[in-house]
């Protein structure tokens, strides 16, 4: 039986270290090349999996050695990858700068991940329509994850909604995220808002609006500075910071995906939200402590070990 289900895109990161961005028709000579297992989508399925749910991601890669690579990884991590099909195209890449303060910048480049349609999401429906919760995030085409979002929903399980890259999404998706998890940035471009919004910086009030756009719940995080966890009604909503670990930062690659996917697998074990969100601040504090996105989340052991040396 599967817990988790994760819909979303599998990506090779091909990572360099540089001493800092280069600007506009420069080069820099950079450190050695790293391909790491990465993608929203694998990445929370990884951590999900490494939280110790019963974990599926469905997807696509490409017929080719990146495709066998990220579906080996997958296995690894302890994922279910019965339902990520290997299709004629490139597998997603990413290209990633990684700078000395630990912050990165991406480019992605989707490749197989375009052609998970509303075909390919049909054909193994049996795998995430109903299932427990179903986690979804924005590198696959958007129509097919809103699709999945309300046919999950449908089907009674929770639908937990990463809204990255960010988008708009509206009100017939919103009313099915529980919660619709989003950074500061994501949460104005879900609203139709900008950066010079009056509320750009009040997480609360962002949240509120949030619930008031049809979010059943809605989780703000707010990178070393922890998550904002709003329940409720638009009108009175119960509002929680909770704080992130003091950790020094070497990589945070796919730090949000691991939260996202620590934050279904408690979900799934019938956790609180606050509760989930509580355990997932100690998955990507442990992971960004290391390089890579999934080849640095920890098992469920060390993660429950880290909490214990810092209670
Ligand atoms: O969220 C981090 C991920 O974004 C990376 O693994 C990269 O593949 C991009 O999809
Ligand atoms: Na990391």
């Amino acid at each position: 039986m599967t817990d988790v289900a994760v819909v979303g895109s599998a990506n090779a990161d091909l990572v360099v270290e540089v001493p800092r961005r280069p600007g506009g028709g420069e080069t820099l000579i950079g450190g050695e090349l790293r391909t790491l297992p990465g993608g929203k989508g694998a990445n929370q399925a990884a951590a999900a999996a490494r939280s110790g749910a019963a974990t599926a991601f469905v997807g696509c890669v490409g017929d080719d050695g990146n495709g066998a690579f990220l579906r080996s990884r997958l296995v690894d991590a302890g994922a279910d990858v019965s339902a990520l099909a290997s299709v004629e195209a490139a597998t997603g890449t990413a290209i990633i700068l990684l700078t000395p303060d630990g912050e990165n910048s991406i480019v992605v480049s989707p490749g197989a991940n375009h052609a998970f349609d509303l075909d390919a999401a049909a054909r193994v429906s049996s795998v995430w329509e109903g299932a427990p919760v179903v986690v979804l995030s924005l590198e696959i085409p958007h129509e097919t994850a809103f699709h999945v979002a309300e046919a999950a929903a449908a089907a009674g399980s929770r639908v937990l909604l990463n809204a990255a890259p960010s988008v708009l999404v509206g009100r017939e998706v919103l009313q099915h995220c529980d919660p619709l998890v989003v950074n500061e940035h994501e949460a104005l471009e879900v609203l139709g808002a900008s950066e010079s919004d009056p509320d750009a910086d009040d997480y609360a009030r962002l949240a509120q609006r949030l619930l008031a756009a049809g979010a059943r719940s809605v989780v703000v995080t707010l990178g070393s500075e922890g998550a904002l966890v709003a329940e409720g009604s638009a009108e009175a909503p119960e509002i929680e910071t909770v704080p992130a670990y003091r950790v020094t930062a070497v990589d945070t690659t796919g730090a949000g995906d691991a939260f996202v996917g620590a934050t279904a697998a408690e979900l799934a074990r019938g956790r609180s939200l606050r509760e989930a969100v509580r355990f997932a601040t100690a998955v990507s504090a442990v992971a960004v402590q290391r390089v890579g996105a999934q080849s640095s989340y920890a098992d469920r052991a060390e993660v429950e070990e880290f909490i214990a040396a810092r209670a």
